[in-house]
């Protein structure tokens, strides 16, 4: 089974997905450990709900992104993650982060990228007038959102949208595949050669 760390800053609702998926079967791996940089994250009280380690790592006790980061990887470390997943995690990885895992970091990103990185894929989306946006699951590289893609999904942007009407749609997609991508990994299905991930059966 492999060891699976989520790092949340928000709602959480993609990590209860994710912990339901887990709960059933539909992930073969088990989620160790809940990290969130923000004290007030829905995050933390789900993980609490489900009996998963929940730890705030509070960024204001760091000088800067790298020390923040090394303290998570750290904890990462001590509980022999072998994947981390970001779920709604607001912050950019430093270089030495990723290289500590380097294909062993997913993020879940609420647009087809690589339109519309960043912080808010769906505004963006919406603003810039697409018919179709969706949601990518990737793995994270030392760029903005700019690692191989795993897994995509398109959802059909409708005239009458709003930022929330569309991200909950949106939310709908990841909430299935999310779960099917870190599956995937955890199953060993996952190849990766150059900018291309593969599914092997
Ligand atoms: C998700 O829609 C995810 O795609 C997005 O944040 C939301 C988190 O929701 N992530 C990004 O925008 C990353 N750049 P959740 O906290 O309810 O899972």
């Amino acid at each position: 089974m492999k060891r699976i760390a989520v790092l949340a800053s928000g709602q959480g609702t993609n990590l209860e997905a994710i912990l339901k998926a887990a709960k059933s079967g539909e992930i073969a791996g088990r989620v160790e450990l809940v990290i969130s940089d923000r004290r007030k994250a829905r995050a933390l009280e789900i993980a609490r709900r489900w009996g998963v380690k929940a730890l705030f790592i509070n960024p204001a006790d760091y000088r800067d992104r790298n020390t923040y980061d090394a303290a998570v990887v750290e904890e990462l470390q001590r509980a022999a993650i072998d994947l981390v997943v970001l779920a709604g995690f607001m912050r950019l990885l430093s270089a030495p982060f990723v290289r500590q895992y380097p294909l062993r970091i997913m993020n879940i990103h609420p647009s087809l990228l690589p339109a519309f990185p960043g912080t808010n894929g769906v505004e963006q989306a919406l603003a810039y007038g697409v018919k179709v946006t969706g949601c990518t699951v990737h793995f994270v590289d030392e760029g903005l959102d700019s690692g191989p893609v795993i897994l995509q999904e398109a959802v059909p942007v409708l005239p009458d949208d709003t930022v929330e009407t569309l991200h909950q749609r949106i939310h709908a997609v990841e909430y299935r595949l999310y779960p099917r991508a870190i599956d995937l990994f955890c199953r060993d299905k996952l190849i990766v050669e150059g900018r291309r991930c593969l599914i092997v059966d």
